[in-house]
């Protein structure tokens, strides 16, 4: 009798500790529009407490939408959604509370200063006075705006306005916090100091965070877990590196000179000259040819070009690269999540090395 109520003490423990650790819970969600756009088609992820979560996708994939869903900004269609400990349809009062928003477009009121922003995001918040203006000062300083704080938002550029749209998501200290796009349309030194900033909130202040991101570097060097969405599915969810393991190989990339048609189905013949080098894995076509897999790519590339040259087959580029997010994206959708600019030579064809 002691041991059996000893194993259900535990077990009850144990799932209260599970569904704790658990910052939110997403079953079957659906989101469809008004004029019937389908949005978000069934998708189902959950994101633990103190997790640096990224939501990885290109344009129109869903990250938006998904957000807004969970943010308690549009009413989802179906499905099922915790936030904070909180359900979604019952206490959205509760949730707003205990989240931090940084829309994908800023929000600055350009007539008031800096500071004014993010007092009047404060009172949004019911705080007021000596604490409301300590915690402000502090996140100026966080984001680096301390100098500027007095001057009017409108004079502040996109870097310094996404600054203070995150810092003002921070007032009301959230534990939750949801960033769409934070770094888009920025230059590459202001997504470096973003990226500084994002990963003290999450590492030093314990804040849980939920990023959208259609960068593949920046989720792959900020985030510890991922899932990747794709016209409003999620087609691969783990953390970076268990995904690119998955890949398992080096990454291939063949442009061919002209188009498939024109060149006589060349993919076809590709992948028959392919097929008979020994080493060669998966291959995937894509939008401008195609992607080898293989474990030791680089020995296998002059073997390429002599079995194509031999064939009359046309390459504009190769591109030998270390697996990425992007292949990742590639193998589970038979597209990449950007076009990638390959080295266009003038005429014949050039060899680049390096990682995408
Ligand atoms: N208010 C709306 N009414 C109808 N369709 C919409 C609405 N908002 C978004 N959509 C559509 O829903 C789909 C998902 O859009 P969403 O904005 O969530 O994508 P996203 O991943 O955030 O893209 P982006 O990276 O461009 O911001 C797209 O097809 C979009 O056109
Ligand atoms: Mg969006």
């Amino acid at each position: 009798m002691y041991i059996v109520s000893d194993i259900l003490i535990r077990t009850a423990f144990e799932g209260l500790r599970d569904s704790m650790s658990e910052i939110i819970t997403v079953k079957d969600l659906v989101e469809v529009y008004s004029d019937g756009t389908k949005a978000i088609q069934r998708i189902s992820f959950d994101v633990d407490e103190g997790q640096f979560f990224g939501f990885l996708g290109p344009n129109g994939a869903g990250k938006s939408t998904t957000i807004k869903v969970l943010t308690t900004l549009l009413r989802k269609t179906s499905g099922a959604v915790t936030v904070a400990g909180y359900d979604l349809d019952k206490d959205p009062k509760e949730i707003r509370k205990l989240i931090g928003v940084q829309s994908q477009e800023t929000v600055v009121d350009g007539d008031l200063t800096g500071k004014e922003n993010m007092i009047l995001q404060g009172n949004l918040h019911q705080m007021r006075g000596r604490s409301l203006e300590e915690r402000v000062d502090e996140l100026l300083k966080l984001v680096e705006l301390s100098d500027v704080a007095k001057k009017r938002a409108a004079f502040y550029s996109g870097g310094m306005k996404k600054r203070l749209d995150l810092a003002s998501a921070l007032v009301h200290r959230p534990k939750l916090l949801f960033l769409d796009e934070p770094t888009t349309g920025l230059d590459p030194q202001s997504r470096a100091t973003m990226w500084t900033y994002l990963g003290k909130l999450n590492k030093d202040e314990g804040i849980t965070i939920f990023l959208t991101t259609q960068y593949m570097e920046e989720a792959d060097k900020l985030c510890r877990q991922v899932s990747i969405i794709d016209r409003g599915q999620i087609v691969a969810s783990g953390s970076p590196s268990e995904l690119k393991q998955e890949i398992g190989a080096d990454a291939i990339t063949l442009s061919f000179a002209e188009d498939d048609e024109r060149n006589g189905g060349a993919k076809a013949k590709a992948r028959e000259l392919l097929a008979a080098i020994p080493g060669v894995g998966n291959i995937v076509d894509s939008d401008s040819g195609m992607t080898v897999y293989a474990k030791d790519a680089s020995s296998m590339i002059v073997d390429i070009v002599r079995a194509f040259d031999a064939n009359q087959l046309h390459l504009s580029s190769i591109n030998l690269s270390r697996p990425s997010l992007d292949d990742v994206f590639l193998k589970h959708t038979g597209h990449r999540i950007r076009t990638e600019e390959l080295v266009k030579p003038p005429s014949g064809m050039r060899f680049r090395r390096g990682r995408r």
